[in-house]
């Protein structure tokens, strides 16, 4: 627990964060000391090629690392440390304090059920007392702010009565239904096309700015972190490449390896006018 008062510190705070697995080679680690702040209601995007350890940055968060994962190091939430906490008490944290938006929503929603009863499930699981009437109008609800059409006939579809990216909007509704603190976002807009992929941007900004929630973007692709993200961390090889505000590591990469992945988004800019002009003509 730190000294800082409450609105000094940050909402995330994570100290020389490794993580190493076991494998025929030897030991390896796949994150590697890594320092990073995420800012009450700040937006933090953490960039890098596949590989480099995003993903397992953001499940040693969650506390849901593979099994054989070793982990070192602080992750503070709100002044507490997360590292220490036993299972239960990790569960409660996942629950109510920080959710996550994975790359493929099919993978995370079952099909055998509407995504209504998938949402009011997740809901009243962190909710006790809550009649299935209550939690049915706070699924309704949570579609309407994701902009689902017709959210209280929609409410009774399966999952694959949805597209791709109306998919990704259930899977944000189930998290913003759950009030987190923090939502975790790993490549939610790798799987769709570009139209799409810009209209999921908008929503994660928008709920970001509507709750106040902190929100960490994860992607290869810098193009995606652009206009959401205000603080960058770049990551290659389980390594920390740099960190910085948004505009800096834009306007004034450090590093070789950020400068080749702004290079691998030439069109950086015109690329995003485009998006923005197409999406406005998709269905929200
Ligand atoms: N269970 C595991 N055992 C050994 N290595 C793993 C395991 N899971 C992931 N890795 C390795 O960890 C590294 C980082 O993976 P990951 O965090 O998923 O990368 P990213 O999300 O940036 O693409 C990769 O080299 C991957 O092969
Ligand atoms: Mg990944």
């Amino acid at each position: 627990m730190s000294t800082a008062t409450r609105d000094e510190q940050p909402l995330l705070r994570v100290r020389d964060l490794t993580v190493g697995f076991t494998t025929a080679a030897g030991e390896t680690n796949v994150v590697k000391h890594l320092d990073f702040d995420l800012a009450r209601g700040g937006a933090l995007g953490i960039v890098g090629e596949s590989g480099s350890g995003k993903s397992m940055t953001s499940l040693a968060v969650m506390g849901l690392l593979p099994k054989g994962a070793k982990r070192t190091g602080s992750i503070e939430l709100d002044g507490t440390e997360l590292t220490t906490l036993r299972e239960r008490q990790m569960q409660a944290v996942r629950g109510d304090r920080i959710a996550m938006v994975f790359q493929d929503p099919l993978s995370s929603l079952n099909p055998y059920y509407t995504v209504g009863t998938q949402i009011m499930e997740a809901y009243r699981s962190h909710r006790t007392g809550v009649t299935r009437r209550a939690a049915r109008k706070i699924a309704i609800e949570a579609m309407e702010r994701v902009h689902i059409k017709d959210a209280a006939r929609r409410v009774d579809h399966y999952p694959h009565q949805f597209s791709g990216g109306m998919r990704q909007r259930v899977m944000i509704a189930m998290t913003l239904s759950m009030e987190p603190d923090l939502i975790i976002a790993d490549e939610p807009t790798t799987a769709l096309d570009v139209t799409v992929q810009a209209q999921i941007l908008d929503l994660l900004a928008e709920i970001r700015r509507d709750t106040g929630a902190g929100l960490i973007l994860i992607t290869h692709d810098l193009a995606v972190v652009s206009e959401v993200a205000d603080h960058i961390v770049v990551m290659r090889d389980g390594d920390l490449v740099e960190q910085g505000p948004a505009e800096r590591i834009f306007c004034d990469p450090q590093a070789d390896y950020t400068r080749m992945l702004l290079d691998a988004v030439p069109r950086i800019d015109d690329e995003i006018g485009l998006l923005r002009t197409t999406s406005t003509e998709e269905t929200r």
